[in-house]
Parts: structure tokens; sequence; C-alpha cells
């Protein structure tokens, strides 16, 4: 299975930035994590990160128009909680998309108890820090097994 991991706005400084939420490991090591969890398993891992918005759209539109992975791990950051654009890039395409946080939104501020995204993603994965995005594989292979 080919498996795109996506993350959005912040996330390159995973590891640095609120270390007391997020932890010490970069987003570099995180990826490596799971580049061998999916190699363990026989799946493909391809990484994407990006500040832009913009550029999260056009990688979702890639991946569905080229066909380049069978379903996505997508940490949004904080566009989870607004972004109308990336969620109508989820529902047009037709690729499951997993929601990730590695942090719980739900025991944080009110503001990230909202996802503009989650009705349009195949399931939510949030609170088990970088273990949120090796469940959310576990889930999508499961799911797409079936
Ligand atoms: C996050 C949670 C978001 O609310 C926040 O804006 C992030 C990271 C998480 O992984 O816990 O940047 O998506």
């Amino acid at each position: 299975m080919k498996i795109l991991v996506m993350n959005g706005v912040n996330l390159n400084l995973t590891g640095k930035r609120e270390q007391s939420v997020y932890g010490r490991e970069t987003l570099e090591e995180i990826n490596a994590r799971i580049a061998a969890y999916c190699k363990e398993n026989g799946d493909d891992a391809e990484f994407f990160q990006s500040n832009y918005e913009g550029a999260l759209v056009d990688k979702l539109h890639e991946a569905f128009l080229n066909r380049s992975a069978d379903g996505i791990i997508f940490n949004a950051g904080a566009f989870t909680h607004y972004s109308y654009a990336l969620r109508d890039a989820i529902a047009a395409i037709d690729l499951p998309v997993v929601e990730v946080h590695m942090s719980n939104v739900h025991a944080r501020e009110e503001f990230r108890r909202t996802s503009v995204i989650s009705e349009v993603c195949r399931g939510t994965v949030s609170g088990f820090g970088a273990g949120s995005y090796l469940a959310a594989i576990t889930g999508l292979k499961a799911m797409l097994k079936k």
C-alpha cells in the first residue's frame, strides 16, 4: 500500500516548539519511525509538510489525479480548525484521509475542539503523540483490507 503522510502548518517545528505538548522528537525522527513501521508492514510511505494551505491542497489533488497514494494520513495543524479549502479538497478527492493530532485536541483550548475536516475524513486519531500517526496507519490499513 502507498501511504501519503501529510503535515500542515507549524509541524516542521515539532520537537522544537511547545515540547510539553508535542514532545522532543523532531518531525524528521517521527517520519523515520513511520517509514520503518511502513517498511515492516510492506507499505511505502511518502512524506509532505507545508506551512501553506494552497501547497497542501495541491498535494491532495496530486495524490488523487496521479493515483500516487492509496490513503492519506493528515495532520493539518491549526488549519484543521478553520480551513474550508482543505475540507473541500479532502471532499473532492476519492481517497481515504485519516485526520491526526499528536495532542488530545479535546483536552485543550475550546477552539481546538472544532475540526472543519473531520466530517470529510474517514476517522480521527488524537492524543497519542507521534503514536497517533502509527495508529492512524493501522486503522487505514484495516479499513482498506475490508
Ligand atoms: C495539532 C493540534 C492543533 O490544534 C495544533 O494547531 C497543531 C498540532 C496536533 O498535532 O496536536 O499545530 O494538530
